[in-house]
């Protein structure tokens, strides 16, 4: 029996995904979710408490069987950088990185030989890519569960939620190329994926943010977007978006050349560079040590 563990698999294309995954026969998918929908475990990803129960559940479900597919796909962004969680940091930053940071290192030890783990990053963490959101300035872990320690923080309240969410999908890259030097992942010959889906359209993703972007982004993800989506190769459909995160679980889709950065584009997946940030081991092992020490466990550079 194939078995998945996921994030962000309740709804938005993640909820396309987990039901894929979960078609064929002998095929096993638990979502960990906030609210109850189909495969669930309860689990609020900003709880670091809830993670590691959830972590526990799906140890005990196991039982001798194993991972093969790890998907990391639960995210969001907010209008601000002002949410904190109960453990005291940055809810966007937890939410898109160090929930699953604690919640991977969690489940390591029950990874299957040849396990994949995928983390759903976004492109917008990248200059290069020029979306319309304030790019990361760094992956300092302590500055960004605690802005406001920040001495470049930004003033305006949108500029901080944004660059929030771009710096905490910098860090799931990151976080993604520190995971393949660790001894649990190359003893069991893993494989770790970042995946940009690019833009997709009628998903709940903007539902923190003010109503006229919620509104276009619905309406986006009617037909009317269509249009749009043939000039623009990062704009990609929700089905387009699921398909290839299920993809990369199930190990149909494999990167060429040890590739670790996947991005979909004009609905197809590419192996393009992420952002200069992303591609550095210094900034990786710092973010891994940080991200240790903020939640309670060891922090060695590499395993
Ligand atoms: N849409 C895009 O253009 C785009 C672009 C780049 C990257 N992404 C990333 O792609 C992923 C999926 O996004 P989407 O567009 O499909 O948005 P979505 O519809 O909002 O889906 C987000 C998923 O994350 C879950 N989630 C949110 N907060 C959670 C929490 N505190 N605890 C547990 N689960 C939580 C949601 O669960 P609920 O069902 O409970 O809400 C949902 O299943 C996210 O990581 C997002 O950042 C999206």
């Amino acid at each position: 029996m194939a078995t998945y563990v996921m994030t962000g698999g309740s709804s938005g294309f993640g909820a396309l995904s987990a039901a894929s995954l979960a078609g064929p026969p002998q095929t096993r998918v638990i979502v960990g979710a906030r609210s109850p929908v189909d495969r669930a475990d309860a689990m609020d990803v900003t709880s670091l408490d809830s993670v590691r129960a959830f972590a526990a559940s799906v140890r005990e479900r196991l039982g001798d069987s194993r991972i093969d597919g790890l998907l990391l796909n639960a995210g969001g962004i907010r209008p601000d950088a002002d949410g904190r969680t109960a453990d005291g940091y940055e809810t966007t930053f937890v939410l898109n990185h160090l929930g699953h940071y604690l919640l991977t290192r969690l489940l390591l030890p029950v990874l299957a030989p040849g396990a994949r783990i995928v983390l759903t990053t976004s492109g917008t963490h990248d200059p290069a890519t020029k979306a319309s959101l304030a790019v990361p300035r760094h992956a300092d872990a302590d500055l960004l569960a605690h802005p406001d320690r920040d001495p470049d923080r930004d003033s305006k309240p949108r500029r901080a939620g944004q660059r929030a969410y771009t710096a905490a999908k910098l860090c799931a890259i990151l976080n993604a190329r520190a995971l393949r030097t660790r001894a649990e992942v190359r003893e069991r010959d893993a494989t770790v994926i970042a995946y940009d889906p690019g833009q997709v359209f009628g998903t709940g993703l903007v539902r923190d943010l003010p109503a006229p972007m919620r509104a276009a982004w619905a309406v986006l993800g009617t037909g009317a977007g269509a249009p749009l989506r043939r000039f623009q190769p990062t704009l990609n459909t929700a089905k387009a978006a699921g398909q290839a995160l299920t993809d990369l679980a199930d190990g149909s889709r494999r990167a060429p050349d040890e590739r670790g950065y996947a991005a979909l584009r004009s609905g197809s997946l590419t192996w393009i560079d992420p952002s200069t940030l992303a591609v550095r081991d210094d900034l990786a092992d710092a973010l891994w040590a940080d991200s240790a020490r903020l939640v309670g466990l060891d922090g060695a550079a590499s395993g």
